[in-house]
């Protein structure tokens, strides 16, 4: 492998399942992470595809009385319709059917064969059909399947082995000289747990053909075929041209990344590694397990009836926007919560609010008052500083988030610098620069605003490829800029002065609020593009400036909090008695993942004292806290010495 490539897998999928938007989520994840890399120049190669054998596909081609091949052949055009619609860039799509494929994985067992690391025993087991898989009866859970607890039958056969047991030793000494080839850490240690607490087993790689044709002969037996994952997890080297290619394997193997969900990590950590020592073959340098999407913190499944669609979302949020969710609203190796009401929560701060009013009142001003040309460079005074250090500074952010896979708070400093950018526009106050005809001073307004959408564009392209396009071409760049260069995003002014502002619709139209948390609740679609006229209208109207009379309306005291509790079934909030004087209040606030309660009593805090009481969670609340956010740190509001409660904050 060259010292510079990326090589970045998914997982392939079952062509049975109906994609969902955990498979949308890991490929996204990839088509990302390639599309950054790409633009950091580094030769990229993401391979994708197709995981076509097994007992399902076998059963359900019966059902449909087709061959298993028609079945297929059939729904994997699911998958590569969702790909193209997602904008996923795949560079080799593998399914495991292909010729290509199945002469890797036979040639792989003849060698492994013929020197001795797979032999035949006699096998007595408990089968999961389902999983497809076996298990010792230590392994089972009252009786069923410990993966899907769905009922086991009792097999006795002769089978084929590979010796994975005598690798354990290498394998652990691997894992713990390399603390960079299983990630996050915690699931390093749930396989190294694994692999220290019993001896390590040897697998059963093969199925007799009486109960399962649909695989990949062993070429030294017909009568049995491939194990699913002896066959599938050989993809990720069939594809880049193992036994085939030997150049274009030496340029990619061994993969950066395996991305992976975290309910394929043994497959991936123990089988794997240990099938490429037994190959003589390189161990790749990174598997990376993603945690879970939820659904009201519960796993999604068919039999839940919780399901989340890709395309439903897509039809109703727009492809960008829900790339754009799923990279922004999971930090990667956690689980994360999914539901509509987040969704359209994010879509409306993030994309409608900060960067597509921004954009929307810098255009039209241009338009309005500029004659729609980009205004020349000018030099960088305090003014600027703020803004440029923020943009500047989320450019090099990406760069080492996106190397050390924490994308979520990569694009929470490129979110940050679109914020700077209103508030700079705010300070600026562009439409009095204008009324007072002071041109110089509105063409640097502007054309500092548009360099940060220029670097913010730039940046979230990879997530966001169609919009930000549209972004880039209304900022009057030249066809050639469109795709972001790298150099371009560490630099200010390369704006080209003179050039011309396209024509731009709301990028991201204002969506109402979902009400309800439910998966599939009808949250209106994003409103119709004729309505953005209005909107544009009063697109240069100072946002977020208020007078001191709307600053009166808030009355703002001091409380001391006398007690905290938890809201059962509500994660993120906490039930606060509060004293204020003589009164006491009740007051609900969404801070238990910042404090536990005990820490909070005692404290002396802020709240906002007039506010009209609401039921959140069922809990009243009377009254709200101040706290200060930036990035997942909140922290309350607290004065800098001691004050009874009650007291008068303004
Ligand atoms: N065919 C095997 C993988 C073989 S790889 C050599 C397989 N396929 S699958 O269709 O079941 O896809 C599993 C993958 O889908 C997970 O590892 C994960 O990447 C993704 N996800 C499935 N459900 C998920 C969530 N709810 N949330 C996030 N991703 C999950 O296993």
């Amino acid at each position: 492998m060259g010292e510079n490539t990326f090589y970045v897998t998914t997982p392939i999928y079952y062509v049975n399942d109906k994609p969902h938007i955990g498979h949308a989520y890991t490929t996204i994840l990839a088509d990302v992470l390639a599309r950054y890399n790409r633009l950091l120049g580094r030769p990229t190669f993401f391979l994708t595809g197709a995981d076509e054998h097994g007992q399902k596909v076998q059963q359900a081609a019966k059902k449909h009385n087709i061959t298993p091949q028609e079945h297929c052949n059939k729904t994997v055009k699911r998958f590569l319709e969702l790909w193209e619609r997602l904008g996923i860039t795949y560079d080799d799509f593998i399914r495991t059917t292909e010729e290509r494929h199945k002469k890797v994985v036979s040639a792989i067992l003849s060698d492994l064969m013929e020197r001795g690391q797979i032999y035949a025993d006699s096998y007595k087991g408990w089968y999961c059909v389902p999983d497809e898989r076996f298990f010792t009866e230590k392994d089972l859970v009252d009786g069923c399947c410990p993966e899907c607890h769905r009922p086991v039958e009792e097999l006795e056969e002769r089978s084929y082995f590979f010796r994975m047991s005598e690798y354990q030793d290498r394998l652990i000494e691997h894992i713990e000289s390399h603390p960079e080839f299983i990630q996050p850490a915690h699931r390093r240690q749930e396989t190294l747990s694994f692999l220290k607490k019993q001896p390590l087993a040897d697998l059963c790689i093969s199925r007799p053909k009486s109960r399962l044709s649909w695989g990949i002969e062993l070429p030294f037996d017909r009568d049995y075929v491939t194990y699913v994952w002896f066959d599938a997890l050989v993809n990720y080297i069939s594809g880049v041209g193992y036994l085939a290619d030997e150049e274009k394997f030496r340029t990619w193997w061994p993969a950066t990344y395996h991305l992976i969900g975290k309910d394929i990590l043994t497959t991936h950590t123990v089988y794997w590694p240990t099938m490429l020592m037994a190959m003589g073959v390189e161990l790749p340098k990174t598997v990376f397990a993603h945690g879970w999407w939820l659904v009201g913190d519960t796993k999604m499944g068919k039999s839940l009836g919780n399901v989340v669609n890709p395309m439903d979302m897509i039809e109703r949020h727009g492809v960008d926007a829900f790339r754009y969710f799923l990279m922004a609203g999971m930090s990667l190796g956690q689980d994360a919560n999914f539901s509509e009401k987040i969704f359209v929560e994010r879509y409306n701060a993030d994309l409608a609010n900060d960067l597509g009013n921004l954009t929307s009142r810098v255009i039209s001003m241009l338009k309005r008052n500029y004659d729609g040309i980009v205004p020349p460079a000018s030099d960088l005074g305090d003014d600027e500083r703020a803004l440029v250090d923020s943009c500047l500074g989320a450019a090099s952010a990406m760069a080492d988030c996106v190397a050390n896979m924490q994308l979520d708070s990569g694009l929470a400093t490129v979110l940050a610098a679109v914020r700077e950018g209103n508030r700079y526009f705010d300070r600026m106050r562009p439409w009095t620069l204008a009324k007072e005809g002071r041109q110089e001073e509105l063409g640097r307004v502007l054309r500092n605003t548009m360099e940060c959408l220029r670097i913010a564009s730039g940046l979230l392209y990879p997530v966001m490829p169609n919009k930000m396009m549209t972004l880039r071409r209304a900022l009057g760049m030249p066809e050639e800029s469109l795709e972001p260069e790298i150099s371009a995003l560490n630099a200010w002014n390369r704006l080209v002065e003179g050039s011309r502002v396209g024509d731009l619709k709301a990028l991201f139209p204002r969506v109402e609020t979902a009400k309800e948390d439910a998966p599939s609740c009808a949250a209106k679609p994003p409103q119709a593009e004729k309505k953005d006229s209005g909107k544009k209208a009063k697109a240069a109207e100072p946002v977020g400036i208020i007078t001191i009379d709307d600053v009166g309306k808030v009355v703002l005291k001091t409380a001391e909090i006398v007690s905290a509790e938890r809201i059962p079934e509500a994660v993120k909030l906490l039930k606060l008695s509060v004293r204020l004087g003589e009164e006491k209040r009740q007051i609900v606030a969404g801070i238990a993942e910042h404090y536990a309660p005990e820490e909070l009593v005692g404290r002396t805090i802020v709240v906002v004292a007039n506010l009209k009481p609401a039921v959140l969670r069922g809990v009243e609340s009377e009254g709200m806290l101040l706290a200060a956010k930036a990035g997942k740190t909140l922290r309350l509001v607290t004065l800098d010495g001691p004050l009874p409660s009650g007291a008068s904050v303004g």
